[in-house]
């Protein structure tokens, strides 16, 4: 089984090594590198995140490792390449697509996604799960943030690949990634090994506000200090640097980072119609609870006193609904 890893590894570092020539030294990389380009990827950052161009052709990886002496089956249990439904043999699994490298923490090459070059379906095609690759288990560039995030003792979480590579571009060098799936408990506990505080900078849309109200639950069940990045309806980070520039993100998405509590508090208030005096009052409830989950009561004190302010009810009133709350979460 140990050689069978060492194989796989092997493969992946081979693979890596041949889409990113590819890209860089072929006529139809060049389109690749054109759509990147465009995208505000510089050479730099291509070789920093290493990444890659995989052919339309059906066999250009299968041929290249096969001729290393690669068993097939082995590369098709590896992810790299795909069973043909006639049982004739093996097709790469990755054509006609941007490739990126996804590395375990210590900077091995585990497994791919390859984006489409433009529109298309799946934009992502990840590797399958191998007894390289779990999922659940591995965050997107950690090998090149970890000492970052050691010496900051702060991480910052992204969605996807671009993200994190505009960001690295930023200046931005202890960010991490899920790619796609939801954060795991095993997500956390990796984290919470090396940082104290992570800023969830997750997409400005819909789907990326409701998914940082669950990761910023289980963070902060992980025992992690949670900030959170509020950027621009609709934009996502890859798109707010592309837009604004690397400085107004550092200093604007990063740098203005609420605390989870505020970010509760704006994300409800999203849902109620605060002009009705019904809606004001359902709010002010579901605000009092969550600042009842405070466990400072400075800090619940900070929020309940602007709460008060703002929607001129007694501040003791408040208290007293907060502290009914406490006694109900133990
Ligand atoms: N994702 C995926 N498969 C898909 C779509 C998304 O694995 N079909 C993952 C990727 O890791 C992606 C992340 O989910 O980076 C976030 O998705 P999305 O916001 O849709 O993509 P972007 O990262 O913004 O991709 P791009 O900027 O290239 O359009
Ligand atoms: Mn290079
Ligand atoms: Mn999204
Ligand atoms: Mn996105
Ligand atoms: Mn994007």
């Amino acid at each position: 089984a140990d050689m069978e890893r060492g194989k796989m590894l092997e493969a992946h570092e081979l693979a890596a090594k041949l889409y990113h020539y590819l890209l860089l030294n072929t006529t139809h990389g060049a389109e690749a590198l054109q759509y990147l380009r465009n995208r505000g990827i510089s050479d730099k950052l291509i070789n920093q995140f290493s990444i890659g161009y995989a052919p339309p052709q059906w066999d250009t990886l299968a041929r290249f490792l096969t001729a290393r002496k690669f068993d097939p089956q082995l590369l098709e249990r590896a992810g790299l390449l795909s069973a043909k439904n006639d049982g004739s043999g093996h097709v790469d699994r990755f054509r006609g697509r941007l490739m990126f490298p996804i590395w375990d923490r210590d900077g091995k090459v585990t497994a791919f996604a390859g984006r489409v070059i433009g529109e298309g379906q799946p934009k992502y095609l990840n590797s399958p799960e191998t007894a390289l690759f779990t999922k659940s288990r591995t965050l997107y560039n950690l090998h090149q943030a970890k000492a970052s995030i050691r010496k900051s003792k702060q991480v910052v979480l992204f969605e996807g690949y671009m993200d994190i590579i505009k960001a690295w571009y930023a200046g931005v060098h202890n960010g991490v990634a899920t790619m796609g799936t939801a954060l795991t408990e095993e997500h956390c506990a990796v984290l919470k090994r090396s940082a104290e505080e992570i800023i969830v900078c997750y997409d400005g849309d819909d789907a990326g506000q409701a998914a940082a109200l669950k990761s910023i639950a289980m963070l902060e069940k992980a025992g992690l200090k949670v900030m959170v990045s509020m950027l621009p309806k609709g934009k996502d980070p890859d798109e707010y640097i592309e837009e604004y520039g690397p400085e107004a993100f550092v200093r604007e998405a990063i740098g203005q980072a609420v605390s989870a509590t505020k970010f509760k508090l704006i994300y409800s208030r999203k849902n109620h119609i605060l002009l009705t005096e019904e809606g004001r009052k359902n709010y002010l409830l579901e605000a009092v609870g969550i600042v009842a989950e405070l466990d400072s009561s400075i800090e619940r004190e900070v929020y309940l006193k602007e709460l008060s302010r703002e929607f001129e009810i007694d501040l003791h009133a408040l208290k007293q609904d907060s502290f009914h709350k406490r006694e109900e979460l133990q």
